[in-house]
């Protein structure tokens, strides 16, 4: 028996890197994935690589309509929803004294996630 087997997840941020890295442990321990990201690009091509049991939902974490409307397609899809992976966030690497104000706003804004 897999770990995760039927298994209702979301792995925000999960178009690539450590989400889509997460997206495929979990469909390989027998999860039924909803990858939601805001690059429709990386996120179509991933759910496509992952295969059947992995769908896309073009969402956009730190907007709460597009929260809404990915937490009800899964429920519409599947009655429940087993586990979130809060993956989905930016990285603007520098050290406080150098980061402009823009910057720190737009890393608080998308950790500022609704998930
Ligand atoms: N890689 C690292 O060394 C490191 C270190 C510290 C924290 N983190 C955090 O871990 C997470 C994953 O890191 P990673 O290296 O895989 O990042 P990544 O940039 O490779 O991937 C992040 C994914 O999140 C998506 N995304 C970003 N903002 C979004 C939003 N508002 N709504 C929906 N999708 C959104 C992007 O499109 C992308 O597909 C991020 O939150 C990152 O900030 C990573």
């Amino acid at each position: 028996m897999n770990l995760l087997q039927d298994k209702v997840c979301i792995v925000t941020g999960g178009g690539r890197g450590i989400g889509k890295a997460t997206a495929n442990k979990f469909i390989h321990e027998g999860g039924i994935v909803y990858i939601a990201d805001y690059d429709e690009s990386s996120g179509t091509a991933a759910a496509e690589e992952l295969g059947e049991n992995c769908t896309f939902v073009k969402t956009d974490v730190s907007n709460s309509e597009s929260v809404r409307s990915l937490i009800n397609q899964v429920k519409n899809d599947h009655g429940r929803i087993d586990i979130i992976v809060n993956n989905a966030g930016i990285l603007q690497d520098n050290t406080l004294e150098k980061m402009d104000e823009e910057q720190f706003d737009k890393v608080i804004q998308d950790r500022k996630s609704v998930v």
